[in-house]
C-alpha cells in the first residue's frame, strides 16, 4: 500500500536499502519513444551515494537494468521494468538498531505499524527507495524535453547559508559544479565547509531546494483535488525527511497586502503575461504559462554520529550510538530526486490534459 504515484504515467516502486535491489514499474508510458540504459544511468550518477567527501561513503555504482519494455531501442507502450541491484550492503553496521529506535527515524513508527521491519539500513524507509523515483523520473524527463519543458532544481539553502536572491535559471552543468549542487559558487564552498564541519562533530544539517520549471504550457493541472501545486506538494512531502513546501511567494507572500501582492496581467508578444510571479507559475491549480517555481525543506539527517537518548522495542530507556554510513546533509543528493517527482507529476498532468482537452474535436 502507498507505494504506487501517478495516474496515466504510474510508477510502482519496490525494494529494501540492503535487500536484493530497488525496482521500478512505470506502466503508461507512451510507445515509440527513443529509449535507452545511458539515459536512465546518467541520472542515477546524480543521486548514487560516494559522490563526494560530503555524501555518505556508500560505494554503490547503482548500476540500472532495463528488465522490459523496450524493443530494438524504442519504448514499447509495454510496462517498463527496472532494476538496480545492492552492492554494498553492510548490514552488521545496523546491529544495535535491531532493538533501538533511531530518534527522528522511521524505527520505531514501522515497528508499531507493522510489528516486524528490516532494520538493516533502514529497510524501505531508506533514501535508497528514491533510485525507484529517479529511474522513472529520467524516462519523465525525456518526455518532457520534447516539449521543451526543463525542470532545475538546487540547493539554495544549506542551515543558515542562503544564495542570494535573483539568480538566472542556471544551467546544469553549474549546478553539478559544486559537491553541493548550489550555482552561485560562493555560497556553494561556504556550505561545503559548513557540511565538512557537522560531518567532523558527527553531527547534520538540513536547508531547502528550489526547483523551477521553465517552457511549461498555459492549462496543466487538474482542479479541484488535483491541483497542480496540490500534486507538487504530495510529491515532494512524499520524499523522505522532507518538512516543508511552499509555491511561489510561498509563507513570505502572506506578509503582502492584496494589492502588493497581485501579479498584474499584461500583453506581451500577443500573449497573456504576468508582469510579477508571486503565483509562481500557477493559478486556481492550473500552470499559467510563467516559470513554475517552489521550495521544498529538508531537515537534518536523523542518524547523528552521536550517543542520544532512545527507547527500545520493549520500552525500555537507553542510549544509541549512531553508526553506519550517513549523509552528513541530505540536500546534495535530494536535488535529482526533487527534479525526478517534478518530472513526473508534470508529465502526468501534460497526459491528463491532452486526454481530457486536446483528444475530441466537437466542431
Ligand atoms: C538523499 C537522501 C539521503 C538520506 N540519507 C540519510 C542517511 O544517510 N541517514 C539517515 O538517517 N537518514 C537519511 N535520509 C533521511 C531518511 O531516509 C528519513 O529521515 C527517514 O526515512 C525518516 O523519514 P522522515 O524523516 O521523513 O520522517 C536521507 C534522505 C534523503 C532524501
Amino acid at each position: 500500500m502507498g507505494n504506487s504515484f501517478g495516474k496515466l504515467f504510474n510508477i510502482s516502486s519496490w525494494g529494501e536499502s540492503h535487500g536484493g535491489g530497488i525496482g521500478v514499474t512505470i506502466d503508461g508510458c507512451p510507445p515509440r519513444l527513443p529509449l535507452c540504459e545511458s539515459d536512465i544511468q546518467k541520472e542515477l550518477d546524480r543521486r548514487r551515494p560516494g559522490q563526494s567527501k560530503i555524501t555518505t561513503p556508500r560505494d554503490e555504482s547503482d548500476q540500472v537494468e532495463i528488465l522490459s519494455g523496450i524493443f530494438d531501442g524504442l519504448t514499447l507502450g509495454t510496462p517498463i521494468a527496472m532494476l538496480v541491484r545492492n552492492k554494498d550492503a553492510r548490514p552488521q553496521a545496523y546491529d544495535e538498531m535491531k532493538e533501538k529506535f533511531r530518534p527522528s527515524h522511521a524505527d520505531f513508527t514501522y515497528q508499531s505499524k507493522y510489528g516486524h521491519r528490516n532494520h538493516e539500513g533502514g529497510g524501505r524507509s531508506s533514501a535508497r527507495e528514491t533510485i525507484a523515483r529517479v529511474a522513472a523520473g529520467a524516462v519523465a524527463k525525456k518526455i518532457l524535453s520534447f516539449k521543451k519543458v526543463e525542470v532545475r532544481a538546487y540547493v539554495e539553502r544549506i542551515h543558515d547559508l542562503l544564495v542570494p536572491n535573483g539568480l538566472d535559471f542556471p544551467c546544469l552543468d553549474a549546478v553539478e559544479a559544486s559537491p553541493t549542487r548550489c550555482p552561485h559558487p560562493k555560497t556553494a564552498s561556504e556550505m561545503e565547509a559548513r557540511i565538512l564541519e557537522a560531518k567532523k562533530a558527527g553531527d547534520s544539517v538540513g536547508g531547502s531546494i528550489l526547483c523551477r520549471v521553465r517552457g511549461l504550457p498555459v492549462g496543466w493541472g487538474a482542479p479541484v483535488f488535483d491541483r497542480l501545486e496540490a500534486d507538487l506538494a504530495k510529491s515532494m512531502l512524499g520524499l523522505p525527511a522532507t518538512k516543508g513546501f511552499e509555491v511561489g511567494s510561498g509563507f513570505e507572500g502572506t506578509f503582502l497586502k492584496g494589492s502588493e501582492h497581485n501579479d498584474l496581467f499584461e500583453s506581451r508578444e500577443g500573449k497573456v503575461r504576468t508582469s510579477s510571479n508571486r503565483s509562481g507559475g500557477v493559478q486556481g491549480g492550473i500552470s499559467n504559462g510563467e516559470e513554475l517555481y517552489f521550495r521544498t525543506a529538508f531537515k537534518p539527517t536523523a542518524t547523528v554520529l552521536q550517543k542520544q537518548q532512545t527507547v527500545n522495542q520493549e520500552g525500555q530507556e537507553t542510549e544509541l550510538m549512531g553508526r553506519g554510513r550517513h549523509d552528513p546533509c541530505v540536500l546534495p543528493r535530494a536535488v535529482p530526486i526533487v527534479e525526478a517527482m517534478t518530472a513526473l507529476v508534470l508529465l502526468d498532468h501534460a497526459m491528463r490534459h491532452y486526454a481530457q482537452c486536446e483528444s475530441f474535436d466537437f466542431s
